[in-house]
C-alpha cells in the first residue's frame, strides 16, 4: 500500500492534493465535487473579499499551449457564503477558507469574523491576487507583508497560512522567508500565478484576454520551474512547522513528485484541474503512486524534500 497523507497544524490529509484557489470553488456546486472527488485530501474556497464580487468584465480567462491566463479580478459570493459552506462541511475533511481583502482592514476584519465563528479549519491569507486594478499584490511589499501578519497574530489564533506570489531573487527568497519565520504560521502556498504576463492571439493579434490591457497571470506547465523554486527555496529557509503547499504546474503524476521532492507537504491543481475536471485528482493520485514504485518508495516521506543538487 502506498501513503499518501500529510499533518499541517493539528489536521491530518488522507490524500495530498487539492484545488488550486480560484479552480472549481465558487460555488456550493463546483466545491461539492472537489470535495467528494477521489484522490482530492482537502478543498480551499474561491479567495473572499467581504462582500460579494462579480470581478473583472469580458474574457478573462484563456487556454494557452504552455498553460493559462487570467485575469478574473476576484469574483467572489463574499465571506459569508465561503464561512458558511466551510462550517458545513468541517466535520467531513480539513478544508482550507481562502481570503483576500483589498485592504489591509478588509484582511483582518474577515479574520475577526473567522475568529469569532464556528470554522475550525485552516486560513488561507491571499497576498497575492496580481488581478485587481490599481491594488498592488501584497507579497511583493516585504513591509506590509509583515505589518499585516503582526496585526492578525495579535488575535487570530486559528491555523493560518499565506498564499505567496513567485519571487524570483535570491534576496527576495531571504527577505520573505525572514519574516514568515517571526510569526507562527501553520503553512505557506507556493506559488501563485506569475503575474501581470502577456499572451498574444495569433489569429486576431489581440491580447488573449480582456482586463487590464491584457495583462493576467500565468499558471500551467509554464509555472513548474518557478512553483519548483519557491517551494524548495522556502523549505530551505522556513521554520520546519511551517508547512508547504506546492501549487504550479501539476499536469502529470510526476509534476507532483517533483513538488514534494523540493519539499511540498500538499499539492494543488490549478490550470490542469480547470481544463479537466475533478476525475483529474485520481489520475494524478495513481501517476504519482505509480512513480513512486518506480523508485520503491511506499510513503511520501520517503522522498519528501530530498531533492539531490549537483556536486
Ligand atoms: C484572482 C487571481 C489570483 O491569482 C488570486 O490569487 C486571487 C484572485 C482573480 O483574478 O480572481
Amino acid at each position: 500500500m502506498t501513503s499518501m497523507t500529510a499533518s499541517i497544524a493539528n489536521f491530518t490529509f488522507n490524500d495530498i492534493l487539492l484545488n488550486a484557489a480560484g479552480v472549481y470553488c465558487q460555488t456550493d456546486e463546483e466545491l461539492d465535487q472537489i470535495l467528494k472527488a477521489d484522490g482530492a485530501g482537502s478543498l480551499v474556497t474561491k479567495s473572499a473579499t467581504p462582500i460579494e464580487r462579480a470581478g473583472n468584465p469580458g474574457v478573462r480567462y484563456a487556454d494557452m499551449p504552455l498553460g493559462s491566463i487570467n485575469s478574473m479580478g476576484l469574483p467572489n459570493l463574499g465571506l459569508d457564503y465561503y464561512l458558511d459552506y466551510t462550517i458545513k462541511h468541517q466535520s467531513e475533511k480539513p478544508l482550507f477558507l481562502s481570503i483576500a481583502g483589498l485592504s489591509k482592514a478588509d484582511n483582518l476584519n474577515m479574520l475577526k469574523e473567522i475568529q469569532a465563528s464556528d470554522f475550525n479549519g485552516l486560513v488561507e491569507l491571499n497576498l497575492s491576487c496580481p488581478n485587481v486594478p490599481g491594488k498592488p499584490q501584497t507579497g511583493y511589499d516585504f513591509e506590509t507583508t509583515a505589518q499585516i501578519l503582526e496585526e492578525a497574530f495579535a488575535f487570530f489564533d486559528k491555523p493560518l497560512g499565506v498564499k505567496l506570489p513567485p519571487y524570483f531573487d535570491i534576496a527576495h527568497f531571504d527577505m520573505i522567508a525572514k519574516i514568515l519565520n517571526q510569526f507562527p504560521l501553520a503553512f505557506v502556498n507556493t506559488i501563485n500565478s506569475i503575474g501581470n504576463a502577456m499572451m498574444v492571439d495569433p489569429e486576431t493579434d489581440t491580447a488573449m484576454i480582456a482586463p487590464k490591457g491584457g495583462f493576467g497571470g500565468i499558471g500551467g506547465a509554464i509555472a513548474k520551474p518557478t512553483a519548483l523554486a519557491n517551494v524548495r527555496a522556502l523549505r530551505q529557509r522556513l521554520n520546519p512547522e511551517i508547512k508547504i503547499i506546492g501549487t504550479g504546474g501539476v499536469k502529470t503524476g510526476r509534476d507532483v513528485y517533483d513538488l514534494i521532492l523540493c519539499g511540498a507537504d500538499l499539492v494543488s491543481v490549478g490550470t490542469t484541474l480547470h481544463q479537466e475536471g475533478p476525475q483529474v485528482f485520481g489520475r494524478l493520485k495513481q501517476e504519482l503512486a505509480d512513480e513512486m514504485s518506480k523508485k520503491n518508495y511506499t510513503d511520501v516521506t520517503d522522498f519528501r524534500g530530498q531533492l539531490q543538487t549537483l556536486a
